[in-house]
């Protein structure tokens, strides 16, 4: 695992719509899994603006959906289809044929995970997963405890992560208990992993996810094992003010 400590949130976004479009020069058809959150909006914000410079090219590649919510709807404003569509494939206008995402509403969770498993080794695995770190050290929705082979599955959402993304919806009782995932396995097998963190607010995680020891208690622990990881960190996130 890399680590990479920046000054501000800007920088990290810079930064990091760099290392994606490095990516897709390397793999024009590049596989990337783009998490929602707060964490990498300013990242694919500055991606666009490097499409429209001609320094990126996302024409050919396939962006898949990290997570969604059970039982939630398209048009639903916590549909997390929404956000992904309005952070990421708006902005660098890709094609419906560009997306592979999960359907909330399947009839049968499981059958909709491992079809989204499926859907990745058809491309050969990720070439790029895009992620942000949750309170609980979740990455996309493996909560604690997560193992490092956990394939994409239906998961319910601790505590911890239901508190934390209350403050995107309102109220906590607003909050979906029940979401779909994309696995450990297929995340930790990405040929790059790049893990966004900024603010203050992630200084424990954040350092427990670097220094502390890996294990199933805090999932994005996993990545300090892995060379093809980097964390772009800001100060703040780092030091903790
Ligand atoms: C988002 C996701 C989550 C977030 C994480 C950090 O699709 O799956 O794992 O990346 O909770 O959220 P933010 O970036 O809002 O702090």
């Amino acid at each position: 695992m890399e680590l990479v400590i920046l000054p501000d949130a800007d920088a990290v976004a810079d930064a990091g719509a760099r290392f994606f479009a490095r990516a897709l020069t390397d793999e024009p058809a590049l596989p990337a899994v783009v998490a929602t959150g707060n964490s990498p909006i300013a990242l694919y914000a500055r991606l666009a603006a490097l499409q429209a410079a001609g320094a990126a090219d996302v024409r050919a590649m396939t962006a898949f959906q990290l997570d969604t919510y059970v039982g939630v709807a398209d048009d639903d404003p916590r549909s997390l289809w929404g956000w992904m569509h309005r952070a990421f494939v708006v902005p660098l206008g890709l094609l419906p044929a560009q997306i592979r995402r999960f359907d909330g509403l399947a009839p049968e969770p499981a059958a909709e995970c491992a079809r989204m498993d499926a859907s990745i080794a058809a491309v050969g695995g990720l070439g790029l997963a895009v992620l942000g770190l949750g309170p609980n050290g979740h990455l996309g929705f493996n909560e604690p405890p997560s193992a490092p082979d956990a394939p994409s599955r239906p998961v319910a959402l601790t505590p911890e992560s239901v508190r934390s993304n209350a403050r995107y919806w309102g109220d906590e009782d607003r909050v979906p208990r029940h979401a779909l995932t994309m696995g450990m396995a297929p995340l930790l097998g990405a040929r790059r992993i790049l893990l966004v963190v900024t603010g203050a607010h992630k200084h424990g995680v954040l350092r427990a996810t670097v220094e502390g020891p890996a294990g199933p208690d805090l999932p994005a622990s996993w990545l300090q094992g892995l060379p093809q990881a980097i964390v772009m960190a800001d100060r703040a996130a780092w030091e903790g003010a």
